[in-house]
């Protein structure tokens, strides 16, 4: 087994913004497609960034990364990550919120759901076996700072084809709501 080297990340606590990383992408609404309860009105809008340091996706190792989720609705329902369940179902995940306002939708395979809120110093437990969806219920940008096994792997395909137990969209007061997925 090689020993890797030590290294330091500076992390911006406002913006996010990574001194180095190694993987980054962007999710824009037509990459959504089906995700959302309507269809957006372009293909183009910038959904959320994601920046990784990345390590060897081995056991013992430790994933740390940002998610920028951007402030917005489509047609009322908040702005939100894709989600998954960690392929190896062994695997958990921290994350801690820096700025802004939101949800962490959570669920299991057998029906448990949970959602939890995120707010500036909120660090969030999501146990293996939880699939996770963040949601941006504010109006600024949500900056999560998230932590997880290197060998978690990822299972989009679920939630794609399943979705999360709950809609988050805009009431009629103007406020966040949960409603049930339909
Ligand atoms: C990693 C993790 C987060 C998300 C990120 C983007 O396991 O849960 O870092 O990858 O918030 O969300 P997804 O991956 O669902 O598009
Ligand atoms: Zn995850």
């Amino acid at each position: 087994m090689s020993i890797q080297r030590p290294f330091a990340t500076q992390i911006d606590l406002r913006t996010g913004l990574m001194s180095a990383y190694e993987r980054h992408f962007l999710r824009h609404s037509g990459d959504m497609a089906g995700y959302y309860r309507a269809e957006p009105q372009a293909d183009d809008l910038l959904i959320y960034e994601y920046f990784e340091r990345e390590v060897p996706a081995e056991q013992g190792e430790i994933v740390q990364n940002i998610t920028i989720l951007h402030p917005g609705t489509i047609d009322g329902e908040y702005y939100m990550t894709k989600g998954h369940y960690h392929a190896n179902g062994c695997c958990s995940e921290v994350y801690l919120c820096l700025r802004g306002r939101g949800t962490l939708l959570m669920q299991t395979r057998d029906g448990e759901t949970d959602a939890q809120e995120y707010r500036p110093g909120a660090s969030i437990y999501v146990p293996p076996g939880g699939a996770h969806r963040s949601v941006n219920t504010g109006d600024e940008p949500l900056v999560l700072f998230a932590l997880y096994p290197a060998d978690s792997g990822h299972d989009y395909g679920s939630i794609a084809e399943e979705g999360f137990w709950a809609r988050v969209i805009r009431g009629a007061d103007g406020q966040p709501t949960l409603v049930p997925r339909d």
